[in-house]
């Protein structure tokens, strides 16, 4: 065994002893119980219902929330019964929507690019060329409800082929606010006489097909661009539904697609890449070895700490550590907020003033757009932070695969 090994597991042995540290009173609940106990003492949930829908409480906000269980798979099937969905494009939502909304059963088919790696990926999912599976154009003609779920780049490329396809009666649907919010960039101007509605699903396709199939669904955010029939809100919690949501939150075009851009540059992605690796290089160069380093940031918060925000919020995960990293995380949180508050800032008026979507569709819509993203993530994946992370995730228990 290595010195690094040793080391790794100690600090496995040192972590696990700081997380069961969990409040007296928590400690011996059942994990159910303890839900239940951190819900409902200090944030009491409030819910009225009306037909289709719930008013909720967020933290002191009245919303609106669209639920699945007001559209059960007949009402699903009588409400779409004259309905085609043509599912345009076969990416990560294309094939997580379209095999959802088949299941359930609507009227699917799919249209993409013919012998292209989706038109592959379709046929061995079960769609049939000629029957199911279309080129893009065809299956705009044969579809009443248009799934736009091209790549965001190729909607904006795409657009002068397509937009003459979708006539009067048509409804437009996207998974994103990107094009049409970003038009001046995009030049996807829909046609006045179409509902134009979004569903936009908070996590990845593969996300939203595997809930669906565990009998969950992903939660989503349902808007409206355009209203033509009068009917484009309800069909947009209907299709919500059909592709897999669980819960439908409504918003705007312009507020999806701010959020979303935002977030993925910041806490979700970009933000967590950039903290990851400075509080790493700080360990480092005053001589922590790798697997040290890895393990304080990256390991014992993927694995231990962050689960517990996600089950029962941060306060919870506050209480579950000790008592010495409980002060310490309480005097630095007010300081990092205040050092990054800025970099947030910047980044929301990035997005809104549209400087974040004309690079995204520079870069995306060139032609070695892939190979130039491969070669990026292969910089992250050679830094040193993520190849001592190879290393520990070997050793775990359940270790499956060394990418
Ligand atoms: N992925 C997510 O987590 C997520 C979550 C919520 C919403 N969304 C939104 O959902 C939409 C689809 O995203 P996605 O991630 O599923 O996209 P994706 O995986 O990148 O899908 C790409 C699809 O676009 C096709 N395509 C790419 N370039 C093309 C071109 N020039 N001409 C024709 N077809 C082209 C591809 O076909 P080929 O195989 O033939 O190249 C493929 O079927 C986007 O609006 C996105 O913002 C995505």
């Amino acid at each position: 065994m290595s010195s690094a090994i040793v080391r790794n597991a100690t600090r496995q042995a040192a972590r696990a002893s700081r997380v069961v540290r969990a409040p007296t009173a928590a400690r011996s609940l059942s994990m159910v119980a303890r839900a239940t106990a951190v819900q409902s003492k200090p944030h009491q949930v409030t819910l009225s219902q009306a037909r289709g829908m719930k008013t909720m409480d967020f933290a002191g906000t009245k919303e609106v929330v669209y639920e699945r269980s007001d559209w059960p798979v007949e009402k699903l099937q009588e409400y779409f019964k004259n309905d085609t969905l043509a599912m345009i494009g076969y990416g990560s939502q294309g094939h997580g929507q379209a095999l959802n909304a088949r299941d359930n059963g609507l009227k699917v088919i799919i249209g993409v690019r013919k012998d292209g790696a989706s038109w592959k990926e379709a046929i061995e999912d079960g769609w049939v060329p000629g029957e199911t599976l279309f080129p893009i154009e065809e299956a705009i003609k044969k579809g009443t409800i248009i799934m736009n779920l091209l790549s965001d780049a190729a909607q904006s490329a795409t657009w002068p082929d397509i937009a003459p396809l979708i006539t009067k009666g048509k409804t437009l649907y996207f998974a994103h606010g990107f094009s049409v919010v970003f038009k001046e960039d995009t030049k996807v101007v829909p046609p006045k006489d179409v509902d134009v509605i979004l569903v936009a699903p908070k996590g990845s396709g593969r996300t939203v097909r595997t809930l669906f199939k565990e009998g969950r669904g992903i939660n989503s955010s349902i808007a409206v661009w355009q209203d033509v029939t009068g009917k484009a809100k309800e069909k947009a919690v209907g299709l919500g539904v059909a592709v897999g949501s669980g819960y439908l939150y409504e918003t705007t075009f312009e507020k999806e697609v701010y959020s979303d851009l935002y977030g993925e540059r910041g806490v979700l992605m970009g933000g967590i890449q950039g903290m990851f690796k400075a509080q790493y290089e700080v360990l480092r160069a005053n001589g922590h070895s790798p697997s040290e380093a890895f393990n304080e940031t990256v390991e014992e918060a993927t694995q231990s700490l962050f689960p517990l925000i996600g089950q029962y919020g941060m306060d919870y995960m506050y209480a579950a550590c000790s008592t010495t990293a409980r002060r310490g995380a309480l005097d630095w949180a007010p300081i990092f907020e205040a050092a990054n508050k800025p970099v947030f800032e910047k980044l929301y008026e990035s997005v809104k003033n549209g400087t974040e979507t004309r690079k995204s569709l520079e870069f995306n819509n060139r032609k070695t757009y892939r190979q130039d993203l491969e070669r990026e993530l292969k910089e992250i994946n050679d830094q040193e932070i993520w190849r001592a992370g190879k290393t520990v995730r070997a050793l775990r228990p359940d270790a499956k695969r060394d990418d």
